[in-house]
């Protein structure tokens, strides 16, 4: 923050809540008393790039709580020039001069990572790795602190299973479990420092988007919702997260920016969600366009009384709820309860006092953190098949090919407002760092590197190298906001490049940079091995060649299951049961395609390391447990390879018999290890009755006595099952 203003060194007396001494509580109330009704809606008014000088007057006037900087309406689709940190101090040295000082909010889509860049959310999830993930949302969350930033709209945490929807790459994958627990991760590495807030998002079901077209109707059940969508936000809350973010779409045809039920029924009072629930850029205003608001004011009224505290962007609170409050159709309790909540969250964040002098330097002072950003990358990739090609041999000449092969802004990925595709290690060069220099010609080097423009070049290299490593996959253009896909296999023209480079090559390696699952099919068919990179930010190339040689083991799983076709999507591997399930093959219950097979081509936990993985039995201490109890599953796992490998553990419930039907097998817990050749381990899981509860017919929680099952194994479907009874 700005060196301190007279007005911000005004003495306790005068301004009491400035007494460090008290309670939060107490300081949030004394201050909220001081406040006209103008300014209780000043506090609910959230503009896009404050100005210290066009918006001097709304700064001055207290008619501004917070800022968003970004680019426009779908900010992580289109560059913006970078946060400017003395133009945000400026802004603040404004608000500060405002009758009360309310300091202002700052905040920015940092989404993964901020000049940090880490890879997309998506492929953080295929770590399966907590410590990782907080470690990645802690870095970002300093860098952008020491940038200006108070408010990270981060992590999303909507579940998905149609990979057409561009915004999985944002998401944490399919499974509540895996997202309720990565998702609390990010919450707690982003919040660590007590300086930035985190944004749950967008609360919920967003993930449903009809068709996989972005900000399409969402059509869901209540049970559904409940054990499923709104879990990860349970888990967020839980963490402590402080804000939350409503959704653009709709819930069985109620907009969620005015989904009373949900965001002030469940969120706020059933959870004790005492943060700030902020709309969605013009969520508000949007509930004209939805056609259940018959204009900006109706928009107002119903958007406060379902729950939005801050109206981003579209000015319907600015511009009426003065008036709806003394009209009488608001009750001013609402504003009063929306606005205690972000003086709550600034008081929290400490910005009521001097900030830390560290943080003065900006986060250029900070420099990258290129170690942790190629410790995540590595660890993203899902190794999808591989013939022993892989490690390759040091030895072997090698050709490299492919649009990604010098790139940097393409592997930056969806959503990186910060990052410098300057910073990112392509590729190329990674690979010219340990091969020696690249080069394009026709004949002789062992390292021979094309960028594909010109297939005919690429095959002689091709034909002339012992292995080739073509790079394909989408640009990050085609993932994120509004940008989603009507087919998933890979772009035009890259399935028939990589045909001609396997007729030509000895040995394929296929890497995959992506958004989103893609269909891969007939690149499993066509390559020797098959690494799935996702986007994996600054350091790409470094961490491609540490996996592509072994340095470091491919220790990423599949967030979310990998379909056969575009037309197997929506795709889950939580399936629940029909009333005419297939004879029990892989295809676990799913109604049949005649034209192809149902089962995901990949499942939620799959993907190889460069080693192998034998799981003993399954022990249990009982076969029954009670209501209040839990059960310990015990289960050996050795690394039967010879080299070194992390193994997931998943473990996955089932209810046999409930009121509603429950997944064949969801996953509910999973644990990492990592073992040395030979070397085996026990794992063990302390399950308690309440993983196997729900959220019946009438609504309402419940744990019953019954058959239930527990699965552990490699990949949650080829586990060992184990019977148990709840008493
Ligand atoms: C719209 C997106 O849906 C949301 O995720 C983002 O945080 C806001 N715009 C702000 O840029």
């Amino acid at each position: 923050m700005a060196a301190t203003t007279p007005d911000e060194r005004a003495t306790a007396s005068e301004r009491p809540w400035l007494d460090t001494g008290l309670d939060l509580e107490q300081r949030v109330e004394l201050l909220l008393a001081e406040l006209t009704l103008p300014e209780l809606v000043g506090q609910l008014h959230q503009i896009v790039n404050a100005d210290p000088v066009a918006d001097r007057e709304l700064l001055r006037s207290g008619a501004v709580g917070s800022t968003l900087t970004a680019s426009g309406a779908t900010a992580g689709t289109v560059r913006d020039d970078g946060v400017q940190r003395r133009h945000l101090d400026e802004c603040r040295a404004v608000a500060a001069q405002s009758r009360l000082g309310i300091p202002l909010l700052v905040a920015r889509d940092v989404i993964h990572g901020h000049r940090t860049v880490y890879p997309i959310p998506l492929g953080l999830a295929a770590t399966w790795d907590e410590p990782l993930a907080e470690a990645c949302a802690e870095r970002a969350a300093a860098e952008a602190a020491a940038d200006g930033i108070d408010w990270v709209f981060a992590p999303m945490i909507d579940l998905v299973d149609d990979a057409r929807w561009g915004r999985v790459a944002e998401s944490l994958g399919e499974s509540a479990a895996l997202t309720g627990r990565m998702g609390a991760a990010l919450v707690r590495g982003t919040q660590s420092t007590g300086r930035v807030a985190a944004c749950a998002k967008h609360f919920v079901g967003y993930g449903l988007s009809r068709g996989g077209r972005d900000y399409a109707t969402v059509s869901v059940g209540m049970t559904t919702l409940q054990n499923h969508h709104l879990r990860p936000f349970r888990a967020a809350v839980d963490a402590g997260c402080l804000t939350v973010m409503a959704a653009f779409s709709d819930v069985d045809g109620v907009p969620m920016h005015a989904h009373r039920a949900l965001l002030r029924g469940v969120l706020k009072e059933d959870w004790g969600f005492d943060g700030v629930v902020v709309a969605d850029w013009n969520g508000i205003g949007e509930l004209v366009e939805h056609g259940v608001a018959s204009d900006l004011r109706d928009a107002a009224r119903q958007a406060i009384e379902a729950g939005v505290d801050v109206d981003m962007v579209s000015g319907a609170y600015a511009a009426h709820l003065v008036e709806l409050v003394e009209s009488g159709e608001v009750d001013p309790s609402l504003v009063e309860d929306a606005a205690r909540r972000v003086l709550r969250l600034k008081f929290r964040l400490g910005l009521f006092e001097a900030r830390a002098s560290e943080e003065a330097a900006g986060a250029g002072a900070l420099g990258l953190d290129r170690e942790l950003a190629r410790a995540a990358s590595s660890s993203s990739f899902v190794l999808l098949a591989n013939d022993g090609v892989l490690p390759l041999d040091e030895s072997s000449s090698v050709h490299l090919t492919g649009p990604f092969a010098h790139e940097g802004e393409a592997l930056l990925g969806t959503w990186t407002l910060d990052g410098d595709p300057a910073d990112v290690v392509s590729p190329a060069s990674a690979l010219g760092a340990r091969l020696g220099e690249p080069h394009e010609t026709w004949h002789g080097e062992r390292l021979r590197v094309t960028d594909g423009r010109f297939a005919d070049l690429a095959a002689v290299a091709s034909r002339e190298t012992e292995v080739t490593i073509a790079l394909v996959g989408e640009h990050p253009r085609r993932s994120g906001e509004d940008s989603s896909v009507s087919d998933l296999g890979l772009p035009a023209g890259q399935l028939e490049t990589l045909r001609q480079l396997a007729a030509v090559s000895q040995r394929l390696v296929a890497v995959v940079f992506t958004g989103r699952p893609l269909a891969l099919g007939p690149v499993l068919e066509i390559a020797d091995a098959v690494v799935l990179a996702w986007h994996p930010g600054i350091e790409a190339g470094p961490a491609l060649i540490d996996v592509l040689y072994g340095d470091a083991q491919p220790a990423g799983r599949l967030p979310m299951a990998l379909p056969r076709s575009t037309g197997h999507v929506p795709i889950t591997s939580a399936e629940r049961p029909s009333g005419r399930p297939l004879p029990s093959d892989r295809d676990g219950g799913r109604g049949r395609y005649v034209d192809a097979p149902s089962a995901a081509l990949r499942e939620l936990g799959e993907g190889f390391g460069y080693t192998t993985f034998a799981f003993g039995p399954v022990r249990a201490s009982a076969d029954e447990l009670r209501l209040d109890g839990s059960v310990r599953l015990t289960v050996s796992v050795e690394n039967t390879g010879s080299r070194p490998g992390r193994a997931l553990v998943p473990l996955s419930v089932r209810d046999r018999v409930a009121e509603i039907t429950r997944p064949l097998a969801e996953l509910a817990d999973w644990q990492t290890v990592d073992l040395a050749p030979g070397q085996s381990r026990e794992v063990v899981f302390d399950v308690p009755a309440s993983a196997f509860g729900y959220v019946g017919r009438d609504g309402t929680w419940r744990v019953e006595p019954g058959d239930v099952e527990v699965t552990i194994g490699d990949g949650t479907r080829d586990g060992a099952t184990v019977p148990l009874r709840l008493v």
